[in-house]
């Protein structure tokens, strides 16, 4: 396994042949894990995986939630290189951003609500760094969690509005025994938060079952509500392609929430077909 830290060395790499990348900011779980496993799959016998490993700061918009992001290098590369990656690129800041950038990406319809509303500046930052990802990596296809459903369909949009000739591959979200969606952040969680959290995931599921919108949003806002530490950043109900709020059921939706527990955000989604 080759581990990289700049974009000279990446550019010097040998032309392999389907080459798959699995952006990630390390801290890696067995969520990641499965997305490296599913990217062996994707690159074939012949192909190359690529794992980037990089805290972007452009995505942060609080400065204590970069600061606390959990950094584990030597854990992460012990995992790549156990999973058969075959490079790992892990820069540092200085060598992603110029000190001067005057060049943001943005996506102005999807990102708009939800992740987007609460942490502004979050998509612009994610989308920045993946695309400047994709072309260093010169990569075929990337994968990505589909626990983090708007950024996937924010990357998809991207993609396609820009024809980056990329193909984006979105992996079922993996979950603890207990529901809890796998998270880097699940770590900074107190004992009792992490005891208190599956709660989302059992509220998002048991609401899902209701049959009109402001059922829905009620009994699972109750639900979160009902624990006496987890406050709701966003709980909104919208539909699975425009990402708007959804005005009945008779189109896929996705019930998705923010949650807080103490300083660290959770989030987790259930899809709803349509009725
Ligand atoms: O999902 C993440 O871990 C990050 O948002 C990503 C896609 C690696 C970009 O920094």
């Amino acid at each position: 396994m080759q581990v990289l830290t700049t974009r000279d060395e990446l550019r010097a790499l040998p032309l392999c042949g389907r080459r798959v990348l699995v952006p990630t900011m390390g801290a890696l779980h067995d969520g990641h894990l499965a997305l490296m496993r599913a990217g062996r799959e994707a690159a074939g016998p012949d192909g190359c995986v690529m794992v980037s490993i990089f805290v972007n700061p452009i995505q942060f918009d609080r400065p204590g939630d970069l600061a606390a992001y959990p950094r584990t290098l030597d854990n992460d590369l012990a995992n790549c290189r156990e999973l058969g990656v075959d490079v790992v690129f892990a820069p540092d800041v200085g060598s992603m951003y110029f000190p001067d950038r005057s060049i943001t990406v943005t996506e102005t319809l999807l990102s708009a609500g939800l992740c987007g509303a609460t942490r502004p500046g979050h998509f612009d930052g994610v989308c920045t760094v993946v695309l400047k990802l994709f072309l260093l990596t010169s990569c075929d296809a990337a994968i990505f969690g589909e626990k983090d459903f708007q950024q996937l369909a924010v990357i998809r949009r991207m993609v396609r509005d820009l024809d980056v000739p990329v193909e984006i591959i979105g992996h079922p979200t993996i979950r603890e025994a207990d529901g809890l969606a796998m998270s880097s952040r699940n770590v900074r969680l107190a004992p009792e938060h992490r005891a208190d959290a599956p709660r989302i995931h059992r509220a998002l599921v048991s609401a899902a079952a209701l049959d009109t919108p402001s059922a829905i949003l009620a009994a699972a806002r109750a639900d979160i509500e009902a624990s006496p530490f987890a406050r709701i950043d966003y709980l909104e109900l919208v539909d699975a392609e425009t990402l708007q709020t959804a005005a009945d059921l008779t189109r896929p939706n996705i019930l998705a929430t923010a949650v807080f527990y103490g300083d660290v955000r959770l989030i987790d989604h259930v899809d709803l077909p349509s009725n």
